[in-house]
């Protein structure tokens, strides 16, 4: 397994938000994690990568348990936008290119092979001309996918992305879905939070359905991007 979390319990201030969530991810799955706001999406991922602690649980990452787990090359994440922009002035490229930094090591100055694997990842992502530019010049979708990018240049398995296409436009959507497909062909497996499946639909094998800190679901896409919102709706 790519991915093993096992009645995980997680809880902000004495509150559990997830509450003895279990999944497991194959290699070469495409999942789709949906739910409501607050229903605990985010927490699940954050707890999947070690980014917030489990009271209670157990993670696997490729078979090694998340507090011996040290290949994190083998892992991409883009987390969830906290509004646009950062302010810091840097370009594509430069962006992209801090996704070879766990590669690399800091002191190392970019090889030829870190170069063509930023390249490689602004041509998935369709922004290859865009690479000299302030990323601030770009609309928040094209920022989403310079984000991408930085994920896929360290070459991961694993890519994990929450709510990639939130507020993101069609253009950059569609190349999202481009862009995964092909990143799946090559073998890589696929975990993502989402809100709506959109041009998605079609890549993902499973889907998760989070409800108050419990997955509801787990199987076939709901069949309208509407259904998740109330998991319980037309099971009668
Ligand atoms: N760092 C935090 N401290 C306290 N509560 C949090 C924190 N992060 C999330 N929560 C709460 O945990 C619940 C689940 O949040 P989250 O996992 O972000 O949900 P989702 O991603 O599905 O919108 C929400 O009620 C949220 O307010
Ligand atoms: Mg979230």
């Amino acid at each position: 397994m790519v991915l093993e979390v096992d009645r995980a319990v997680v809880a902000y201030d004495g509150r559990p938000v997830l509450d003895g969530v279990s999944l497991k991810v194959a290699p070469a799955e495409v999942v789709a994690i949906l739910g409501a706001n607050g229903s605990g999406k985010s927490t699940l991922v954050k707890a999947a990568l070690g980014l917030v602690p489990l009271s209670a649980g157990e993670v696997r990452l490729f078979g090694t348990p998340l507090r011996r787990f040290r290949e994190w090359r083998r892992l991409g994440y883009v987390p969830q936008r906290v509004g646009a922009g950062s302010g810091v002035p840097a370009t594509v490229a430069e962006v992209v290119a801090e996704g070879r930094l766990a590669r690399r090591g800091f002191l190392r100055v970019a090889s030829a092979a870190d170069r063509r694997a930023v390249a490689e990842a602004l041509e998935a992502v369709g922004l290859a001309e865009r690479a000299r530019e302030p990323v601030a010049v770009l609309s928040g979708g094209q920022q989403q996918r310079v984000l991408i990018a930085r994920a896929l240049a360290g070459g991961p398995e694993l890519l994990v992305l929450d709510e990639p296409t939130a507020g993101v436009d069609a253009a950059s959507q569609e190349a999202f879905a481009g862009c995964l497909d092909r990143f799946v062909r090559d073998g890589g497996t696929v975990v993502f939070v989402a809100h709506e499946l959109g041009p998605l639909r079609p890549l993902i094998t499973r889907a998760v359905v989070v409800h108050h800190g419990e997955i509801v679901h787990d199987g076939d896409p709901p069949e309208t991007d509407n259904d998740h919102v109330h998991p319980h709706a037309g099971a009668a």
